[in-house]
């Protein structure tokens, strides 16, 4: 793999000023984002008054604590324009997410907002090894995902050749990648899985794809599918990270050079992690809930924002500002098996390691008797469709299930081409269990 360390002189100086200048920076622009929150959002004035606090009582970047949390179904409540801080034809674009139940989240931006978006993505992408000139294939979906138009917007402005191809179509993702000499791809990690698949099914080797970086995100994805994917590339895999309420993907980045945790933007979205269950800040190292306020943003200030994603923060490397440990996952994806807790990134960290299944699996949780079990449905590889191999294979990864991670699991393992394919976040778990 090429090395693709980015000049120090084409990095934004605060990226790498101290942590001085960073921290006064943060505590200028909070003090201006919660003033601007409270005065322009009524729900934000509730909730301050309700909790007896004023942006004026910001005084330290530790007195945010004092501030309420921003829940999911505040801006559900807020459906759809509510939590807008401007008026509604300062709105540039709104973008939502799906959300699996009722009404999407609606999220907006100003132009200036959009600008900032473009810039935390430019800055993602040249922390990635992305260079200006170079040709970007963006699988991510466009429409009111922020994937799509995050990624391209921050190509555009990076001085990038942007590829708006979205999600879908695998055939031609592959023909256009190898046509057009693409460098980067811009995809959900499970998503590139599909594409693998594709390049074998068309007779070419992935190895000499004219990929040289792949930025991989909106989903969870583990070190071990990094070096799965590097090696059949040959190309670097880096960690993208965002959420739409926070303003889409490039909240945080990981750096090419290092590659040990997302670097979060600091400059601009305030991470804290706090105890999912008390609320408080925990230090730095320890693990818990990621929280954002938004500095910077007109449209939608975001404060103290509970992502239910879960991480740590840690000391910056590569860059001054601090990181966040790869997501080991969503609280809400959490499951929690005969009181053993598992996340599908620990099943796809075993799977990883078992020699004739492919990458892709999910989970089924079913009942049975009165007990919860689960399913992991796998897929063979063609060179290891035989039964006897199939066989060895689920065993394996039963085994090692059972050793690492201490559950019980059935694992089936289908035909190669068994398991759906995701064209962008992959569904992981399946719950089938009976609710009687
Ligand atoms: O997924 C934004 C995005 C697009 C990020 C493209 C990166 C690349 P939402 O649809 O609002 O926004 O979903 C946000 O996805 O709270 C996490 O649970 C998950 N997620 C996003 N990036 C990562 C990542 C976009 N790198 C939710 N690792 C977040 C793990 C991620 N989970």
């Amino acid at each position: 793999m090429k090395d693709l360390t980015p000049d120090r002189s084409s990095l934004d100086p605060i990226e790498i000023a101290s942590r001085d200048e960073i921290e006064a920076l943060q505590l200028e622009r909070m003090q201006w984002s919660l003033a601007h929150a409270y005065a322009n959002v009524p729900f934000y004035k509730r909730s301050f008054d309700t909790a007896g606090i004023h942006p004026s009582d910001l005084k330290s970047l530790k007195d945010l604590a004092k501030f309420p949390f921003t829940i999911k179904t505040d801006l559900r409540d807020n459906y759809p324009f509510g939590m807008f801080a401007v008026p509604r034809e300062e709105i540039a674009r709104v973008h939502a997410s799906s959300g699996t139940t009722g009404k999407p989240t609606v999220v907006g931006y100003t132009k200036n907002d959009i600008d900032t978006w473009a810039g935390v993505v430019a800055r993602s992408m040249r922390a990635s090894g992305t260079r200006p000139g170079d040709i970007v294939h963006v699988s991510y979906g466009y429409g009111l995902f922020t994937g799509g138009l995050g990624a391209h917007y921050g190509a555009e402005k990076l001085g990038c050749t942007v590829i708006p191809v979205s999600g879908g179509m695998t055939a031609r993702q592959v023909t256009l990648i190898e046509d057009f000499r693409a460098s980067t791809i811009m995809v959900t990690p499970s998503y590139m899985l599909a594409i693998l698949d594709e390049y074998r099914a068309q007779g070419l080797d992935p190895a000499k794809s004219p990929l040289n970086v792949g930025i991989f995100g909106a989903e969870p994805w583990t070190n071990a599918m990094r070096r799965e994917i590097e090696e059949t590339f040959d190309m670097h895999a880096v960690d993208i990270y965002g959420l739409s309420e926070v303003i889409g993907p490039g909240v945080a980045n990981e750096c090419v050079e290092t590659k040990d945790g997302l670097h979060v933007w600091e400059d601009h979205f305030y991470p804290e992690v706090i105890d999912p269950v008390t609320g408080e800040p925990v230090a730095d190292g320890e693990i818990g809930e990621l929280v954002f306020t938004s500095l910077t943003k007109e449209a939608f200030p975001i404060i103290r924002y509970r992502t239910r994603d879960l991480t740590r923060l840690l000391p910056g490397t590569a860059r001054s500002m601090r990181r966040m440990e790869k997501i080991t996952g969503r609280s809400d994806d959490m499951i929690i098996l005969r009181g053993v807790n598992v996340f599908p990134t620990q099943i796809e960290e075993q799977l990883l390691k078992v020699e004739g299944l492919a990458p892709h699996f999910q989970i089924e949780l079913v009942t049975e008797g009165r007990m919860d079990a689960m399913i992991i449905h796998t897929e063979a590889l063609a060179s290891h469709a035989s039964a006897d191999a199939r066989k060895a294979a689920a065993s394996d990864l039963a085994g090692r299930i059972k050793d690492v991670i201490g559950i019980t699991a059935a694992v089936k393992t289908a035909d190669p081409g068994g398991i759906e394919r995701s064209m962008g976040k992959a569904v992981r778990v399946k719950d089938n269990r009976s609710r009687s």
